[in-house]
Parts: C-alpha cells; sequence; structure tokens
C-alpha cells in the first residue's frame, strides 16, 4: 500500500548526485538529448529559433500543463514572448489551439532545450510551478528538473536581471531547491496574472502548504530587501 500524501510528500529526498553531465547530453531526456539534431526535427527547430529571435522579453513557463497561466499571461502582456515547454503532447495540442501569436506551446524536455538550444542571455523569467517530484525513485534520479546542471544551463540562458520563479507543495524539495539557489539571490516574485495553474487550485481547494522563490544569478542576498515576497517563502 503506498504511503499517504501527506507522508510521502515529507518523505521525499533529493537523488544522490550523479556523475558530471558529459558535454550538452541529458541523461533521460525525452526522446534523447540529441532530438533537435535530427532532419526530421530541423523545422520544429527553425519554429523555436524564429520565435526566440529579436529583442522581445521571452518568458518560459516549463511543464505548463493545462496552460491557464501561460495564456493568460500571454494575453496580458502582449509584448512578450512566452514560451510553454511541456513534455506531453496532448496538453502542448490543447494549449497551442488557443495561443495567441505570442505564446509558442512546444513539446519538449525543458532540460534538453535549454541546455542545446537556448541561446545565451535572451530570457527574463523562467516560471516552474510545481516541478513533478517523481515519487519513484528510479525516475526520480533520472528526470527530476531541478537539479544544479538545469539551473547551471537555465543561467546561463537568463538575461541580466533574469529570474526564476519555483513553487511546489513538497517541503524537502523545496529546501533541495533552495540548496541548489544558494549562490543566486533572493528577488521579488514575479508579476502573476489571474489564472492558477491546475496544481495552485488543488492546493487552495485542499489547504495544502505551498512554498515558492524567486532567484536571480549574481546578487547578494544581503543586497535585495523588503519587496512583494521573493526568495523562499510560504503561503497558503
Ligand atoms: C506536477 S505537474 C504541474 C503542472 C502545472 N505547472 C501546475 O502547476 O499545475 C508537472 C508538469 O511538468 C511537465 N514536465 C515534467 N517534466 C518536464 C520537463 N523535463 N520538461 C517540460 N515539462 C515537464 C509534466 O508533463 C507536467 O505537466
Amino acid at each position: 500500500m503506498s504511503a499517504p500524501p501527506e507522508d510521502r510528500r515529507a518523505a521525499w529526498t533529493p537523488p544522490a548526485a550523479g556523475p558530471a553531465r558529459s558535454g550538452r547530453d541529458v541523461p533521460g531526456a525525452l526522446n534523447g538529448s540529441r532530438l533537435f539534431e535530427q532532419p526530421r526535427y530541423a523545422a520544429e527547430v527553425a519554429r523555436f529559433r524564429d520565435f526566440v529571435a529579436g529583442d522581445a522579453p521571452l518568458a518560459v513557463e516549463v511543464g505548463f500543463d493545462f496552460g491557464h497561466r501561460i495564456l493568460d499571461h500571454a494575453h496580458r502582456w502582449p509584448a512578450t514572448r512566452w514560451l510553454g515547454l511541456e513534455v506531453r503532447q496532448r496538453q502542448v495540442d490543447r494549449v497551442a489551439a488557443e495561443a495567441p501569436p505570442n505564446l509558442l506551446a512546444w513539446r519538449a524536455d525543458a532540460r534538453t532545450v535549454f541546455a542545446t538550444l537556448m541561446p545565451a542571455g535572451r530570457v527574463q523569467r523562467v516560471d516552474v510551478l510545481f516541478p513533478t517530484p517523481w515519487w519513484d525513485e528510479g525516475k526520480r534520479a533520472k528526470r527530476l528538473l531541478l537539479t544544479a546542471d538545469f539551473l547551471a544551463d537555465v543561467a546561463r540562458a537568463l538575461a541580466p536581471g533574469g529570474v526564476v520563479h519555483v513553487a511546489t507543495d513538497v517541503g524537502p524539495y523545496f529546501s533541495h531547491v533552495e540548496g541548489l539557489f544558494a549562490a543566486w539571490g533572493a528577488v521579488p516574485h514575479p508579476p502573476v496574472g489571474e489564472a492558477r495553474s491546475r496544481r495552485e487550485r488543488v492546493c487552495a481547494r485542499d489547504g495544502l502548504r505551498v512554498w515558492r522563490g524567486t532567484w536571480t544569478p549574481g546578487v547578494a542576498v544581503a543586497a535585495v530587501s523588503g519587496g512583494a515576497g521573493g526568495g523562499g517563502d510560504d503561503v497558503g
């Protein structure tokens, strides 16, 4: 019998650090981390490159699922390009069907996109809401999104002042994330619209505690004071 959800959340542990990643290859990536090098994928890669080209602010939401939030944001801030990365084809198709021109819903493993395709210094904002904790230890070791390797790739992709916003209802996962961001600076959370993600709604409905943090590379933590939240805090 599996543990009740509360116990399961409290018992979560990060995977043991594996060997250093070799180059840009991402172990366990969806369809392989060399996917974007395959000729049959050239048109998709061109679509991505067109979308991220230019000077318009670029925001990324990783794992948008039903897309309530990214659709709201894309309509609310039309001058920003909103790139949604999601591994589930059905969710990508659903969001793509409703997407305004400043939103690209792309089926890809975010780890591969940041490791191989994302131009350096291009992204203003990365939102990671309720990343999958992967209860199965084997899957967790292979697929956990928020790792030192992923954050190194994200840091390279961020424009000066760019931020990463993370929310989760798994407390130990948040502790792991705080450790990963220890050398970054805590900053106020980026603005959000009214729409809530599916998991945000579930947490609000069930009264689950949610931890949130927003960080930027290269800012001394002591230099940040006040503001609307920021760093590691919890709500709900
Ligand atoms: C727990 S759900 C949370 C969904 C949504 N953000 C929310 O707050 O309700 C995690 C989502 O991330 C997606 N996902 C998991 N690993 C991913 C990866 N490496 N790249 C992109 N999406 C991923 C899953 O398919 C799923 O939709």
